[in-house]
């Protein structure tokens, strides 16, 4: 349903922010060969993670859209980012808590700005009065759900709010160059509550995600107009504040003495940095008629390709199984690659034999129990080797050129997922 939206009347009429609109401007079309390209200048913050998913920094005057669910550390992460940034003049607005609660978080953050400037308000007419008096460097509205345009007759959270709020902040980011930060909420189902068109009219969208009873955080760019959207941010959330994790492979590898049965190590890739993730699978004899299949961290769909392959190219018995995958850490992963390190655990399980030390694997699996090749391979291997492993399973159908004997880590190539198992049981 569309609410009524009223630009002429209300008391924001002839004052305000409106006013930024008030230079006359002439459209005229201009030949491209006449643009100059600027380079634009970039922020670099302190957090070199956000800097990795926005592709090199913050562009000025762009819009990027921070969302996450409620207590995962939206609020915490771009305090901590701002404060650190002392050199530039930073607005935190907040329409969701009052000073001292912020003054305690940033307490716990332990970081000293005279730059920085908190408003509690949700009224976008007085937040704009008071940016033109403070004219900031850097803008951060927590959370853009908040919010409340006095022209529009719906209550904050609402689709028109948050689109002509949203507006509102775009027109400003544009004119006056200032990049903005919005927080956004996630709802129950994942999506970013309020329209789609809010992911269209913002630059940038990183999606701040893990599980609430993991400490790993991840910031991840669903959309970005000034970079490439497969770049991941890992950070650990600590008793006092985001820890950025510059070596994500060490965590998420479970260390531990004398190997069990069911988990297996695949060396993955998340955006252009290899990710070494354990894979752990359970498998146990079906109580009910029907067995049950649960996934945390990957495509339960997969999972059940992958049970299929093994069932039809390698007569394992799954349907009569319980099987359960986790990835360690709270991780989500798209990466194909890991495949070849689910079966592993699949079979480990099934079996009940752990796998050999000191093995990681890499390659998907097609539906013919064939394994396929991954990109980037040297680079994963090249993970693998410096985080000490002995051995990796990678396919033998990985493009001719790359020279297994560059490594000291043995590389095993196979072509087909039975003689992997012939390899490892
Ligand atoms: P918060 O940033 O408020 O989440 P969001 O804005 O996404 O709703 O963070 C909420 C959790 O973070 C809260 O449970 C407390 C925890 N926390 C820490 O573990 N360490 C810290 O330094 C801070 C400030 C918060
Ligand atoms: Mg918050």
């Amino acid at each position: 349903m569309e609410e009524v939206i009223d630009k002429t009347g209300g008391k924001n009429t002839g004052d305000g922010w409106k006013n930024y609109n008030d230079t006359k401007r002439t459209a005229a079309a201009v030949a491209l060969s006449d643009v100059i390209s600027k380079e634009e200048k970039r922020f670099t913050s302190k957090d070199v993670e956000l800097n990795r998913v926005l592709g090199g920094g913050i562009v000025p005057g762009s819009i990027v859209l921070v969302a996450g669910e409620p207590g995962i550390g939206k609020s915490t992460l771009l305090l901590q980012d701002a404060l650190e940034m002392n050199e530039i003049v930073t607005l935190y607005i907040s329409g969701e808590e009052s000073e001292q609660q912020i003054k305690m978080r940033a307490d716990r953050l332990k970081i000293n700005n005279d730059n920085f400037y908190l408003l509690t308000e949700t009224s976008v007419n007085t937040i704009f009065q008071e940016i033109k008096k403070l004219k900031p460097q850097f803008v951060i509205i927590d959370s853009i759900q908040t919010l409340q345009a006095e022209f529009v007759e719906s209550s904050p959270g609402s689709i028109t709010q948050i689109r002509e709020c949203t507006a509102a902040f775009q027109r400003f980011a544009k004119e006056t160059g200032t990049p903005v930060f919005l927080i956004g909420h996630i709802t129950k189902d994942g999506t970013i509550a309020g329209p789609k068109l809010l992911e269209h009219m913002v630059d940038t969208v990183l999606q701040f995600e893990g599980d609430r009873h993991y400490a790993y955080r991840i910031l991840r760019t669903l959309k970005n107009r000034f970079g490439s959207t497969s770049e991941l941010g890992i950070y650990e959330m600590t008793g006092d504040g985001m820890r950025a994790v510059l070596n994500p492979s060490e965590i998420l590898i479970n260390q531990k003495e004398d190997q069990l049965s069911g988990s297996a190590i695949a060396a993955s890739m998340e955006g252009l940095r290899p990710l070494l993730i354990e894979v752990q699978a359970l498998v146990t004899q079906s109580v009910y008629g029907t067995p049950q299949r649960t996934s945390t961290g990957i495509d339960s769909r997969r999972l059940q390709l992958l049970l299929a392959v093994l069932e039809k190219r390698g007569g394992f018995q799954f349907g009569v199984k319980d099987v359960f995958v986790n990835i360690a850490g709270g991780l989500k992963v798209e990466d194909p690659s890991i495949d070849l390190a689910t079966i592993c655990a699949l079979l480990s399980s099934y079996e009940d034999v752990p796998l050999p030390q000191h093995i990681c694997f890499a390659g998907e699996v097609g539906l013919n129990g064939e394994i396929r090749s991954v990109n980037r391979i040297e680079q994963r291997i090249a993970e693998a080797e410096k985080l000490g492993f002995e051995k990796i399973v990678v396919s033998k159908f990985n493009k001719k050129g790359f020279d297994k004997n560059q490594f000291r880590i043995q590389v095993i190539a196979l072509g087909r997922v039975d003689e992997l198992y012939q390899y490892l049981f």
